[in-house]
């Protein structure tokens, strides 16, 4: 067996794309190659993020390139390409724009590396995913989107600054579609394996899902020129480690649903295990009538998105 690293492609080098890119590369996941069709701007990145080797000591080969070319063969394609939103915009606005870009993006990736492993970003996520999936026509457990690990990433940090405890022993979890209607789930949310509702008052967990809910926006409004990038970064990474290091880790994914949660042919955040054969898993959890409702709800979001897909796809 040959022995090499693994290669993965990040296709748009802007904010998010180069902080996966940073992710990565820092914990020698494997070569880096960040695709843009801005001219110079991954190239630029590439080859700055690459003198970065020598101080943090990692070894990875980063090319930026206007090109699909240097793309082919790749393990893990992590797709960023689009337009971010500004303050005032919801995620679902961004559609007209990202469906076209998500779209072209998918077939030129897949043509090159058709053994991939696609990790999507872009947003309104879980449409992007399933455009992502259609476009493709790559198996289910092959096509992923970055959403929950986010989602429950922001509600582990307030819970750990509420606290006043280690972000370590903070397991959050948050399902449905990546808008407005996500569910955070403080039932299943623990701190060092206690669950949160035996640890704060109603009223503080109520403000946290609150919080969690709007954690995007809530940094658009700050940024005011763009979105949320160092975790959504991280986070995406965090799934391709979990592929290319078969950890058949349970995080919560949005990832194609056949009938689990009652959701049959759509894309949805749930948990899900990801190993060597990508989404080897999904895990059904029992929910209460009121987590019912409120997952539905999602659902129907995530549906009426869907449409737009395919009816424009
Ligand atoms: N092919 C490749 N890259 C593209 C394409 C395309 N067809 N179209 C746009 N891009 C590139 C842009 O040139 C830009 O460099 O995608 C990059 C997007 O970067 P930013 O504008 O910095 O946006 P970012 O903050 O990275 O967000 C990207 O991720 O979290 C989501 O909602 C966010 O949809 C957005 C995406």
């Amino acid at each position: 067996m040959a022995i090499g690293r693994a290669k993965i492609t990040i296709v748009g080098a802007g904010f998010v794309g180069a902080t996966a890119a940073h992710w990565a590369a820092a914990k020698e996941l494997g070569d880096v190659v960040l695709v843009d069709i801005i001219e110079g701007l991954p190239q630029g990145k590439g080859l700055d993020l690459a003198q970065a080797g020598p101080v943090e000591d990692f070894d990875a080969n980063i090319v930026g390139t206007n090109s699909y070319a240097e793309t082919e063969g790749s393990d893990i394609v992590i797709i960023t390409a689009g337009i971010a939103r500004k303050p005032g915009m919801s995620r679902d606005d961004l559609i007209g724009i990202n469906l076209k870009i998500v779209g072209e993006v998918t077939e030129s990736v897949v043509k090159l590396s058709p053994d991939a492993y696609l990790i999507i970003v872009s947003n309104p996520l879980d449409a992007m995913t399933y455009a992502a999936y259609k476009k493709s026509g790559f198996p289910p457990n092959r096509v992923m989107g970055m959403a929950g690990v986010l989602d429950s990433a922001r509600m582990a940090t307030f819970i750990a600054r509420e606290l006043n405890v280690s972000v370590e022993n903070v397991s959050a979890f948050v399902l449905g579609g990546h808008g407005d209607t996500m569910v955070p789930l403080p039932r299943f949310t623990t701190v060092a394996g206690i669950p949160i509702t035996e640890l704060l008052p109603k009223e503080r967990i109520d403000a946290i899902c609150q919080r969690t809910a709007s954690g995007g926006a809530e940094i658009v409004s700050l940024l005011k020129t763009g979105s949320a990038y160092y975790a959504p970064g991280a986070a995406a990474v965090r799934m391709a480690e979990a592929i290319l290091k078969d950890k058949k880790m349970i995080l919560p994914c949005c990832v194609h649903l056949s009938g689990q949660y009652g959701v049959d042919g759509y894309f949805v955040g749930v948990p899900a295990k990801l190993g060597a054969s990508g989404v080897e898993e999904v895990i059904e959890i029992r929910l209460d009538d009121e987590e019912k409702a409120a997952f539905a709800k999602s659902v129907d979001a995530v549906k009426e998105l869907s449409a737009i897909v395919d009816q424009n796809l």
